[in-house]
């Protein structure tokens, strides 16, 4: 059985149908009755709801796991200490490999995100487990064209002029799935995976632009502006890693560019990774279907 923790979210929800779909058992972890619901109806049996920082959560969702793929929830104020405890937990457990998906560049100290990432993968490379670590570029995130299909606006909260490199999230599931499904030839590896091409906020407005046959303006946003959007109303005292690690992304991400290789996602996919403007063009398909 394989556990998936974070399984609702940007790639839990991807990585558990082509788990599913290669006949292995899995088992989803989330913290809510909702996530829990919705990966029900989409076939999901064995659903384990709560708060994986609780030991009792940790050991129900752990116990008679064989593999184990662990995504920190994004911007978690527990994600370090949540991290080390999953680790400890399948160690007890015997599980014979562990996949940690870490995060592109998590050396970079400045990224209080990646730091964390870092001490976690160092927890893993000590733990003794058979493991992997991947190692994904930013995200391309459906939510972030929402506002760009919906206004005609491509925010961003880092400068609009520095560089990065995307991946699909379609892409780094297929390599978790072939990981998890061929742990011997994947054990001891850790794999960055990349997308094709190096793109300022306005390279990637004017792919949107063609795709959408309309004009695409570009915005610069700051981090408290972008807290605002995620959390609305939420109380800001509750909320102060999110807001420390979305200012260390806006500093950094405008003081250097974020770049990686696409050789490795290429080399484990057989394939071109999926590009920018397909991702744009599937996406916009799905929201004209919808709206
Ligand atoms: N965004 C990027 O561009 C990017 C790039 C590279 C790496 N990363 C890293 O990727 C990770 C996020 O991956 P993702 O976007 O796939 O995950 P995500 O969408 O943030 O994960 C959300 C899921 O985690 C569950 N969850 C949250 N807190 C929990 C808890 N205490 N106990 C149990 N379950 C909990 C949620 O359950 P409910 O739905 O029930 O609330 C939900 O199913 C982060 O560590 C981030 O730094 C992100």
């Amino acid at each position: 059985m394989i556990l998936v923790t974070a399984a609702n979210g940007n790639q839990g929800k991807r990585l558990l149908p082509k788990l599913r779909a290669s006949g292995v058992p899995v088992r989803a972890c989330v913290r809510s009755e909702a996530s829990a619901h919705a990966l029900r109806k989409a076939g999901v049996a064995d659903v384990i709801i709560g708060d994986i920082m609780e030991p009792a959560v940790l050991a129900r969702a752990m116990r008679g796991a064989q593999k184990v793929y662990h995504v920190g929830p994004t911007a978690h104020p527990q994600e370090r200490a949540m991290g080390m405890a999953v680790i400890d937990a399948a160690r007890a457990e015997g599980v014979e490999h562990f996949v940690f998906s870490s995060v592109l560049h998590s050396i970079t100290t400045d990224l209080v995100q990646h730091e964390i990432k870092r001490d976690v993968e160092e927890h893993l490379l000590s733990s003794g487990l058979a493991f992997t670590i991947l190692q994904p570029s930013n995200y391309m995130l459906p939510l972030k064209l929402q506002p760009v299909f919906k206004e005609g606006i491509f925010r961003l909260s880092w400068s609009l002029d520095r560089l990065q490199s995307l991946v699909d999230l379609g892409d780094v599931t297929d390599v978790a799935a072939m990981v998890l499904a061929n742990s011997d030839a994947h054990v001891y590896a850790t794999y960055e995976l990349v997308g094709t091409g190096r793109f300022t906020a306005h390279h990637l407005s004017r792919m949107i632009s063609n795709v959408l046959d309309r004009p695409i303006r570009v915005e610069e946003i700051d981090a408290d502006t972008y807290l605002d959007a995620w959390f609305g109303d939420a109380d800001r005292s509750q909320l102060k890693h999110q807001a420390c690690v979305l200012r260390a992304i806006s500093a950094r991400y405008s003081s250097h560019d974020f770049l990686g290789n696409p050789n490795v996602l290429t080399w484990l996919l057989g394939r071109k990774p999926t590009s920018f403007e397909e991702f744009v063009r599937a996406e916009y398909t799905t929201f004209m279907s919808r709206n």
